[in-house]
């Protein structure tokens, strides 16, 4: 298999220092934070609670939360620099070439609007479509992942749909765009085991579909060894390794991807895999 380093990366964070602003006092909260994602592969960031890969998202996507600002460093999609330009109308473009999933489908969703009523608004707010092929459209979308009774899930609220239903019907709404680079925060944390391995599932296939390069941030090392290409290790704001996912979890170079390892159950999951009979 070709090192995924090695392929043209499409989306690239270098040096990116960001830091929280209040009153007087300033505090860092990621601190040179290097990435690549390979175009169409599939790169896992790692690490603990509070590590910073929620925001090291957010400021991708350029939606920081109040107080919170990019302090330096370089941000770039398909070799365009995102940090020269914070206005919406940049903010809207990468809304559109980045589709992004949260932890919690619930409350990506608005509760007030039916899935089709909100999908319609993501729909007419980046995309010129007449208005008799958005019904449609979305009824595509709603059907590209994997649900078959799409009228009923169209017409439904967020509350009428299952954890795994509504996050399915998030990630049909992050890609109506087609974006080129999804980034999935702990999409299935919260979802019941088996949900978690159909939306993982999902995620990759529609990877593998469309060639969509993913970035995928998540506590847990199993779905980085059985999904990704190569992985990033976040600790305290900083990233402190990065590699081809086999080199990582087999050999992991810092001390805090080692503990990270031991931590999760990877290693009985290897084992396990090792002593199957082949
Ligand atoms: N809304 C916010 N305002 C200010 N600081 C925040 C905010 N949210 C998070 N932080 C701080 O930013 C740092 C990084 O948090 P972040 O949410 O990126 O961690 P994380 O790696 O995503 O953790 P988790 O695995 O729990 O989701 C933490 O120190 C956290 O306290
Ligand atoms: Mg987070």
């Amino acid at each position: 298999m070709t090192p995924s380093d090695a392929r043209h990366p499409i989306l690239t964070v270098e040096n990116l220092f960001v830091e929280l602003s209040r009153k007087k006092a300033v505090t860092p909260i990621l601190q040179d934070v290097s990435l690549s994602l390979p175009e169409a592969g599939m790169l896992g960031l790692v690490g603990e609670t509070g590590s910073g890969k929620t925001m090291t998202a957010r400021a991708i996507i350029g939606l920081l939360p109040p107080g919170v600002h990019v302090k330096s460093g370089s941000i770039t999609l398909d070799g365009s620099e995102l940090l020269v330009d914070n206005s919406t109308a940049m903010r809207e473009v990468r809304g559109v070439q980045i589709g992004m999933v949260f932890q919690n489908p619930r409350t990506a969703l608005y509760p007030m609007s039916s899935v089709e009523a909100q999908m319609k608004r993501v729909l007419r707010a980046h995309l010129n479509l007449a208005r008799p092929n958005r019904a449609t459209r979305i009824h595509e979308y709603l059907r590209l992942v994997g649900i078959d009774d799409v009228r009923r899930v169209a017409r439904s609220y967020p509350h009428e749909l299952s954890g795994g239903m509504a996050q399915r019907v998030v990630i049909a709404t992050s890609l109506l765009c087609e974006p080129t680079v999804l980034i999935a925060d702990e999409p299935t944390t919260g979802l019941d085991a088996t949900i978690q391995r159909q939306i993982l599932e999902l995620i990759a296939d529609l990877q593998a579909r469309f060639s969509l390069s993913v970035l995928i941030i998540t506590h847990d090392l199993g779905i980085v060894a059985q999904y990704c290409d190569s992985v990033s290790v976040m600790n305290e704001g900083r990233v402190v390794e990065h590699g081809p996912k086999r080199q990582v979890l087999k050999s992991p170079a810092h001390e805090y991807s080692e503990r990270l390892i031991a931590a999760s159950d990877l290693r009985r999951i290897r084992r396990a895999k090792t002593s199957e009979p082949q």
